[in-house]
């Protein structure tokens, strides 16, 4: 026996079966302790710090679903492994829920076990390795005004770290109010060029005849009502950054002069044949779908690729529920008075379910909402909401296929019939895996794999 031995705790109160399973699992190379009862289990949790338990559910007195909530809380890394009889399997898949690693059905081959704490072992070193370099980003949920600490918007706040230091053009895409503005805005002011200006310009705002002077300036005289010379966007934005937004409106004629500016970093002013020469950093926004526009020769396909040197996708704020509740307190406290402000856990499951198709902005307005409503008394609650998250839910029914108006989030809804699908086969194969498995036409890894992310 080596020093790096699993330390296990088997908890089984049939002791026949107790031993016959602590000698195998001892011949598999286990430390094994053994516990005959609940309270015998705690006991042992209280002084040692086990790799892994494997305890059976039903047990006299305290029973082995109390046995694994104490051992996860006080070792939130521990390994546990349910042992089942007929007719628990709700209560088994309850306590995946809970955090604990898996079951096994009574009665089992060793071969099972055996198996399923390898596979936990595995897993327990991929997450420990995993963590340290976690750690050192989890300080961080922000990047300048940008919020959230979703795996996604980690990613993000790595690549706008990485991407500011650079002069290379970026393109910003993502769904009306996914923060376009706020991430081209905080691309200029964490990079060298912070002490220059950041010049905007939404390109669907002003008339297609009046972009190109507002781009690229004009003289005196080039079309009616140009009564002075005028610098475009690009001369103002020299030295700086220059955030052109909604690119994706922008005419054919118009992209054939912007891709010159951008490759030669010059343009002549409207009316004019003196060159100008700028420096400017370029970044760019849409919410359509340039390569499609491509495809359908609505956009240079040469522009689009001059603008996508260093494409930015921002997710639709349903892609990132677990950020919600961070946001919702950011709003919080931006709207509140004085007086604290708290969102009732109802109000707050219904924020986390909706679709949000105006992303953070829309959620940014609920809140201003709410708190006008509730604020008086300190808490935020469902009928303090917009109408248009009060009332009835969208998430859909599983099984129920409905396109609502606003639309879906497919990857949503197919995440609750499988669920739903895992729970029923599961239910009626008794627990047995195997079989649940093969009435899903799923690999029984496959479904030991979806019903260890059913949280
Ligand atoms: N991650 C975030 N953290 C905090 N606030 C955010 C975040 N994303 C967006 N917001 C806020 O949401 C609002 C909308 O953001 P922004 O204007 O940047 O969206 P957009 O993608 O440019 O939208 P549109 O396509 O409609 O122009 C702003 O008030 C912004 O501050
Ligand atoms: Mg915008």
């Amino acid at each position: 026996m080596t020093d790096s031995a699993k330390h296990l705790l088997l908890v089984e109160d049939e002791t026949a079966l107790r031993v016959a399973v602590a000698e195998q699992l001892a011949d598999a190379g286990y430390q094994v302790d053994q516990a005959d009862t609940g309270e015998a289990a705690l006991a042992r949790l209280a002084e040692f710090a086990y790799d892994i338990l494997v305890t059976d559910l039903h047990l006299p007195g305290v029973d082995g679903a109390a046995v694994v909530q104490d051992a996860l809380q006080r070792y939130p890394d521990i390994v546990a492994v349910v042992v089942t009889g007929y007719g628990t399997v709700k209560t088994a898949v309850d306590i995946i829920r809970r955090g604990a690693w898996d079951f096994v059905n009574k009665p089992f081959q060793i071969d099972e076990l055996l198996h399923t704490l390898n596979a936990a072992l595995e897993q327990r070193r991929l997450k420990s390795e995993n963590a340290y370099l976690r750690a050192q980003l989890d300080e961080r949920y922000r990047f300048d005004g940008l919020i959230g600490r979703s795996p996604v918007m980690k990613r993000l706040f790595h690549l706008l770290e990485t991407i500011t230091g650079t002069n290379s053009t970026v393109l910003i895409t993502g769904e009306t109010g996914t923060g376009k503005e706020i991430v081209a805005r905080a691309i200029h002011h964490n990079g060298p060029r912070r002490a220059q200006r950041f010049v905007a310009l939404n390109c669907s705002a002003i008339p297609e005849t009046l972009l190109e002077a507002e781009l690229f300036g004009h003289v005196r005289g080039a079309f009616t009502g140009a009564v002075v010379n005028r610098q475009g966007r690009f001369e103002q934005a020299h030295r700086g950054t220059l955030f052109l937004d909604e690119v994706g409106t922008m005419s054919v004629a118009l992209q054939t002069k912007l891709l010159r500016a951008l490759q030669e970093r010059e343009f002549e002013r409207v009316g004019d044949s003196h060159t100008i020469k700028v420096d400017v950093r370029v970044i760019a926004a849409t919410n359509s779908d340039l390569a499609r526009m491509v495809a359908d020769g609505q956009f240079r396909e040469d522009l689009y690729y001059r603008l996508n040197v260093i494409p930015v996708r921002l997710p639709a704020l349903r892609e990132r529920r677990e950020d919600i509740p961070l946001l919702a307190q950011h709003f919080l406290d931006k709207f509140r008075a004085h007086t604290p402000v708290t969102i009732s856990q109802t109000a707050m499951r219904h924020l986390m379910n909706y679709l949000w198709p105006g992303n953070v902005r829309q959620l940014e307005n609920a809140i201003e909402h709410a708190v006008a409503f509730g604020s008086s008394r300190g808490q935020i609650d469902l009928a303090d909401l917009p109408p248009e998250l009060a009332g009835d839910n969208v998430e859909p029914a599983p099984g129920a296929v409905t396109l609502p108006e606003h639309g879906v989030d497919i990857e949503v809804v197919i995440g609750n019939l499988e669920r739903e699908l895992i729970q029923r086969a599961l239910e009626r194969t008794g627990g047995n895996k195997g079989q649940a498995a093969r009435l899903l036409n799923l690999k029984r890894t496959t479904l030991v794999e979806k019903l260890k992310r059913m949280h």
